[in-house]
């Protein structure tokens, strides 16, 4: 008998990719293996850190917390550091957002998000209204519900039979217009089937759901502002529930607190997650108006929001989002990140007409590098390549296929963001000839 209990890491196959790298100490930037490597985290752990690894605020906040109250469920009772997160979010979110719902993950922000927009259309005597609408490209999560809004991918491939039927919508993917355009002269064309859609099936259709301006894992893809603004103006019309999907854009990452304040647009429900504690402790919580939260207060038990998760409004969570709520009042989080910005544009240029390179994109602190590839996708072999010699070289990059990205913690130093582009500006040299043979 084997006596052992292995992990199952996520997103690996075990039959090819490099054992894991045990970390023993988080700073900072800077993840410190156990066998005395450091490494910058050029992609804040899965785009979830912001302030640096092991904020002293976050840490002692975190810890305080632990010592009143360490969980407690959120059915029938509430606490402190979920109020004053309440408070503090609602000084930042845009527009007449009232209500939030925690969960405790991005995928369920995501799930929360589809059943309350589902459920507010049948609150109100129109159950008709359940269809939900999804861009290209998208990616909303892991779990059946989110898999099912997100695009068809090798990710969702073995679930098909499970995923729910979505209408499928072009998103802004510039470069490779779906509509066969160029933005200089294009009146975001790519949202006419969305309106055709609408037009045609508002009266089925719940929810439209996009990633506000940048779709992250389907290849961080940049939308320009307009088209967010005629995604808000046709659901308005045709009476439509928008969710943003703010779990990675959310918290400054594209340069302003929420995706959204760009397009100055005010979803009717918003999905956060990742920066939420400032990527130190897992939480989920979806955002909505007034009226969708009207529509489910009733003397009738069965409009009740029948949903729950254990860890949900964990306190240390909720102290962990105060404090990273009160970096950004306390320090220049968004000076940082405009200097992020100004880097990230500054190098993108200089390699913009690379031979490796067939487009660069930034916006806020993400920075997108699309590499030219035979196998373009997910599953280039160029990934292997680039992420093993990016750890070689002190590095943390994770490209998605032939989509090298960059988006650090916001504390990154210029002098550390410089060298990870040296080192980009290296792996180019290389790319050539890896696209060309095997791992
Ligand atoms: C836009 C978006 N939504 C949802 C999720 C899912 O979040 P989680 O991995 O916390 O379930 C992600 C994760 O990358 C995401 O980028």
């Amino acid at each position: 008998m084997n006596n052992s209990l292995r992990i199952w890491h996520p997103f690996t196959q075990e039959a090819l990719d490099p054992p894991p790298l045990r970390i023993t100490r988080a700073d900072g930037v800077y993840l410190y293996t156990e066998d005395g490597r450091r490494l910058i985290d050029a992609i804040s752990s899965w785009w979830v850190n912001l302030h640096g690894h092991a904020h002293p605020a976050i840490v002692s906040a975190i810890a305080k917390q632990a010592a009143s109250v360490d969980h407690v469920l959120l059915a029938g009772f509430s606490h402190e550091p979920i109020e004053e997160l309440c408070r503090l979010l609602r000084e930042v979110l845009p527009g007449d957002l009232t209500h939030v719902f925690f969960s405790d993950n991005g995928s369920t922000a995501v799930e929360v998000a589809l059943k309350m927009a589902v459920q507010y259309w049948k609150n109100l005597g129109r159950p008709g209204k359940r269809a939900i609408v999804a861009l290209e490209h998208a990616y909303h999560g892991d779990t059946v519900g989110a898999l099912s809004v997100g695009a068809d991918s090798v990710f969702s491939e073995p679930f098909a039979a499970f995923r729910f039927a979505v209408h499928r919508v072009p998103s802004a993917y510039c470069h490779l217009c779906p509509a066969g355009k160029v933005r200089s002269s294009c009146r975001i064309d790519c949202a006419d089937r969305l309106a055709d859609l609408l037009d045609e099936k508002h009266g089925e259709i719940a929810a439209v759901i996009v990633e506000p301006l940048l779709q992250g894992a389907g290849g961080m893809i940049i939308h320009p502002v307009e088209f967010l603004e005629r995604v808000r103006e046709l659901t308005s019309a045709y009476d439509v529930v928008l969710i943003a999907d703010e779990v990675f854009t959310g918290f400054g990452r594209t340069g302003r607190m929420f995706a959204c304040d760009h397009a100055k647009v005010v979803p009717d429900l918003m999905c956060l997650s990742k920066g939420l504690t400032g990527g130190v402790l897992p939480m989920g919580a979806t955002v909505c108006t007034d009226e969708i939260h009207r529509a489910f207060v009733s003397p009738d038990r069965s409009r009740t929001f029948f949903h729950g998760h254990s860890f949900t409004g964990n306190p240390l969570a909720a102290a962990a989002a105060v404090a990273s709520l009160g970096i950004f009042r306390d320090e220049p989080v968004f000076e940082r990140i405009e200097g992020i910005a100004r880097i990230h544009r500054e190098r993108l240029a200089a390699i913009a007409s690379h031979p490796a390179v067939r487009d660069v994109r930034s916006i806020g602190s993400v920075a997108a590098i699309e590499l030219r590839a035979s196998d373009a996708g997910y599953l280039s072999l160029l990934k292997p390549r680039l992420y093993q010699f990016f750890l070689d070289a002190g590095v943390l990059l994770r490209p998605l296929g032939n989509i090298l990205y960059v988006l650090p913690p916001y504390v990154i130093s210029s002098q550390e963001l410089h060298r990870i582009y040296d080192r980009i500006s290296d792996a180019l040299g290389l790319c050539a000839d890896w696209s060309k043979s095997s791992p």
